[in-house]
């Protein structure tokens, strides 16, 4: 139920694994287009995934949500769980599906919450379905922890798959159905399987913030950021991962769980410090970029920024929360003239950003700038000419937000360089 970035990965990774599966969305241009074979979002390798399966008939893609409860031993939730206004998470989805479930139910079937839910979710599911449906069934909270730009990857070899369970019946279906990607399996309670994903996430989200603000102290020392993560991360206690000082994190979950976490620890009479400290910071430095540009041109008024990157992260076409947004708008409305590129969210951006100019090139977004700014850490970035930029832009500014650069190769390609705790 749901085929957004998490729905369908699953559902076409499952259907690879051998299982039969029907992908159900509640919006039909959505299923229209996945039986014709277009994928509406970008992951790198889904493509050839789904027409594989779909052609070995394995994998279907259906709007008729009661006609695939019917079928199905197993049906999995994977539908949005938004930001409601408070900060808790928006069950909205979550509950019209369980309603639909129960009106559907004929027979005894586990029903999986993937969907990013607070603790307590399994049993509002529970009581939905009681209300349609008197048999038996079983609630399993198995939370996703695929990474958008490597969700196949990640679903094919996970660190770890996390199963909530109170049945047997319902442990043995799962494990059969994970059986074929002899991953690690964690069986616990299910109100310990919907926490072990938020407090995943904000950790994550804390060593992000944590970097980003030894990042504003290298700055104001003279350290390197890169020298100093590195040097964490080679101790094993830590890990290099999520150590890259940026402009903040973004998309559609770190943000999202950050709150939802604090607000169940709210309503449970606990006060989260760390995570307010974690928003905070985060939400300080997405207005980093802005400040480092006026810090090397002064005014933004009339200036020309060359954006480079949309997306909230490399290879994906995801602008939810993405940093770019809210510097972009703050760019404009200090009366910058904005020029960006993204590979591939140029579509997505389209929607939701608009006074701007959509470039083709890297070497398009140069052109007549006076500051190129880099928000993703596209590789397509990486391998930049930095003559031909030179040759092109009306400035010598690069401010670099994602630290994709060394100071030493931009200074010495002769331009001046402003990096995140470089
Ligand atoms: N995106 C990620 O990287 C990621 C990773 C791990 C977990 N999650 C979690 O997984 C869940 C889904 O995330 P997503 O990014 O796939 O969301 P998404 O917004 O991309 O997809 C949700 C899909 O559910 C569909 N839907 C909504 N209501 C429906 C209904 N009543 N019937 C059928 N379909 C319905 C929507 O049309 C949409 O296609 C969230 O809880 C999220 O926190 C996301």
């Amino acid at each position: 139920m749901g085929c957004g970035y998490v729905g369908l990965v699953l559902g076409t990774c499952l259907s690879e694994l051998g299982h039969e599966v029907v992908c159900v969305d509640a919006v039909k241009e959505k299923i229209e287009s996945l039986r014709r074979g277009v994928i509406p979002i970008y992951e790198p390798g889904l493509q050839e995934l789904v027409e594989k399966n779909a052609k070995a008939g394995r994998l279907s893609f259906s709007l008729d949500l009661g006609g695939a409860v019917e079928k199905s031993d197993v049906v999995f939730i994977a539908v949005g769980t938004p930001e409601s206004v408070d900060g808790d998470a928006d069950l909205r989805f979550v509950i019209q599906v369980a309603e639909e479930i129960g009106k559907n139910m004929n027979g005894y079937k586990v029903i999986v919450n993937k969907s990013t839910v607070p603790v307590g979710t399994g049993s509002l599911v529970r009581d939905t379905v009681t209300k349609f449906y008197a048999g038996e069934f079983d609630v399993v909270s198995n939370p996703e922890f695929l990474r958008e730009g490597s969700a196949i990857n990640d679903f094919m070899k996970p660190d770890r798959v996390v199963i909530g369970n109170g049945s047997v019946a319902a442990e043995k279906r799962m494990r059969e159905i994970y059986a074929p990607l002899g991953a690690k399996m964690i069986f616990t309670d299910v109100k310990s399987a919907e926490l072990i994903k938020y407090a995943s996430n904000a950790f994550l989200a804390t060593k992000i913030s944590f970097i980003n603000e030894i990042a504003n102290v290298c700055d104001l020392v003279g350290a390197d950021v890169k020298k100093v993560a590195e040097g964490m991360g080679l101790d094993a206690r830590i890990g290099p991962a999520f150590l890259n000082a940026g402009v903040g994190y973004g998309g559609s979950c770190f943000p999202k769980d950050v709150k939802a976490l604090a607000k169940t620890a709210e309503k449970a009479g606990y006060d989260f410090r760390i995570l307010k400290g974690v928003e905070e910071v985060n939400r300080l430095q997405k207005t980093l970029a802005v400040r480092k540009l006026e810090k090397a041109l002064g005014s933004l008024k009339g200036r020309r920024i060359g954006v480079l990157g949309l997306a909230f992260k490399p290879n994906t076409d995801d602008l939810r929360e993405a940093p770019s947004l809210e510097v972009i708008r703050a760019l404009k409305a200090k009366g910058a003239l904005v020029s960006a590129m993204d590979p591939v969210a140029e579509e997505a951006a389209k929607k939701v950003l608009t006074g701007i100019t959509y470039c083709e090139s890297v070497y398009d977004c140069a052109q007549g700038a006076d500051a190129l700014l880099v928000l993703t850490e596209w590789n397509e970035f990486k391998e930049i000419d930095f003559r031909k930029v030179k040759a092109l832009m009306n400035g010598r500014v690069i401010v670099d937000g994602r630290n994709l650069y060394s100071r030493k190769q931009v200074e010495a390609a002769g331009f001046e360089y402003y990096g995140v705790g470089q």
